[in-house]
């Protein structure tokens, strides 16, 4: 398949490359980036002491040895879990180093994209953020400022994005670094977002892919509307294809090798 779009499309890895590596651990970004992913997925969560550390889920029961709720916990905690050895089918000749499969916090995330030698983006997500009134977008805020990510200087390959399902946690974003765009994620298609608006403080519509299954117009109303559109989590090939012929702009997947391959990048 091509498309005169297809090489503006950015490859966005979903948690790392997840598929292969232990999602949200260094392995698992180190991957993308050798992979060629033009950017990172995380999820940020905020710990009992204060720092944001990329989970997924409320606890970390899924992805560690551990148990507990990520909010209860310590970072010192979580540090003492394994967040590798859940994934069997991983090898890697960087699994004996501990760091690889520890707790990520996004300080050691932007470290590594910041020495990663070329240019790297993030798509950070604030996850159940209207808990913290606030904290985890301040913490976030300030972590950006101090990697010089909030510059409006900073180019398009080493741009960050914040991306949220929660409109307020994105407006408090917006407020703060007006210069950072915003994705609004969505499971749903309410009237107002057919017609490509989005709520305020949002700047980019992150529909699922299943929303473009079932309405194929969604891109081109969202573009009309003066919006990029970055799917998520696109798998399968023909969902790849899918967003190639809708004309997507970001293509958020745990196959980053293969969805390369596939838009004739490798
Ligand atoms: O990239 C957006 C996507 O990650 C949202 O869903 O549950 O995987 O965080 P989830
Ligand atoms: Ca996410």
């Amino acid at each position: 398949m091509t498309h005169a779009r297809q090489h503006s499309i950015r490859v966005v890895a979903h948690r790392g490359a997840s598929e292969e590596a232990p999602e949200h651990t260094l392995a698992a970004y180190v991957k993308a980036i050798e992979d060629g992913a033009d950017a990172l997925e995380c999820d940020v969560r905020l710990t009992a002491d204060g720092h944001l550390v990329c989970v997924h889920d409320r606890r970390v029961n899924r992805t560690s040895n551990g148990r507990g709720a990520v909010s209860a916990l310590e970072l010192a905690d979580l540090a003492a879990l394994d967040f590798g050895s859940w994934k069997d089918r991983y090898e890697s000749p960087d699994w004996g180093d501990p760091e690889y499969t520890s707790v990520l916090t996004l300080e050691r995330l932007l470290e590594l994209v910041a020495d990663a030698g070329r240019p790297v983006g993030l798509a950070i997500e604030t996850k159940h953020p209207t808990r913290w009134a606030g904290q985890v977008e301040e913490r976030l805020v300030r972590q950006l400022r101090r990697f010089g990510l909030a510059d409006p200087a900073t180019p398009e390959e080493s741009a960050v994005r914040i991306m949220s399902f929660s409109a307020r946690s994105l407006h408090r974003v917006a407020a703060a670094v007006p210069t950072v765009p915003t994705v609004y994620l969505t499971q749903f298609v309410s009237p107002r977002l057919r017609d490509g608006r989005l709520p305020a403080g949002s700047r980019i519509a992150g529909p699922s892919i299943r929303i473009l299954r079932s309405n194929p117009t969604f891109v081109e109303r969202a573009h009309r509307a003066g919006h990029e559109v970055h799917v998520w989590t696109v798998d399968d090939p023909d969902d790849v294809d899918l967003c190639v012929r809708l004309g997507v702009d970001a293509i958020i997947t745990n196959r980053p090798r293969q969805v390369l391959s596939q838009l004739g990048r490798t």
